[in-house]
């Protein structure tokens, strides 16, 4: 559960593999130990999972979209669901990191508002009429008190709510 940054090294040489590709199509390919980059040393095409299945190394994220709220909240890609939804806001409840103890999870989904916040896609939501940020919300966190701008970008929201979640995440355990 750790974020891990990696070094991306760009290799400006082709590497042979030994499937035929569809063009543009993005592949990860198992470089093993053998620097050989000639086209006599043939490499495999592996899962994109397998980086973090076999090393539990960050291999990136996937992205899906959602028209709404409760299209983000329901169409878990896991077949449980999401166990756990924190949501973001200066509206939110203002806890010191170190202090912040969260209930062990198996699939946590953070959510970051937009322009007008939360509040906003809650309110325009069909499916979450009449609810508020609490109902919707397991807790709601102020993740970055003080913040001096009227809004925060989302991308900057990302880093600063990840690097405040991280030791109370690691604390809280994935649960069985
Ligand atoms: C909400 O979002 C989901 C997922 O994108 C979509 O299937 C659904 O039609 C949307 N509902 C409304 C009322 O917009």
């Amino acid at each position: 559960m750790d974020l891990k940054l990696i070094l991306v090294i760009t290799i400006l040489q082709n590497v042979l593999v030994e499937q035929i590709l569809e063009q543009g199509k993005r592949v990860t390919v198992a470089m093993g130990t053998n620097r050989d980059l000639t086209p006599a040393c043939i490499r495999k095409v592996v899962p994109p999972s397998s980086p973090s299945e076999e090393m539990g190394s960050y291999w990136g994220y996937k992205v899906r979209y959602a028209s709404n709220l409760s299209g983000v909240i329901n169409d878990s890609p896991y077949k449980e669901g999401y166990d756990h939804i924190i949501g973001t806001s200066e509206h939110g409840e203002t806890i010191i990191s170190s202090e912040l103890i969260l209930p062990s999870f198996r699939h946590l989904l953070i959510a970051f508002g937009g322009l007008a916040g939360l509040e906003e896609s809650i309110e325009e939501d069909p499916n979450l009429n009449g609810k508020g940020a609490n109902d919707v919300f397991a807790s709601y966190f102020n993740t970055c008190p003080n913040q001096g701008s009227r809004t925060i970008r989302t991308e900057e929201a990302l880093l600063i709510s990840l690097q405040y979640f991280q030791d109370p995440i690691r604390r809280a355990g994935i649960s069985n």
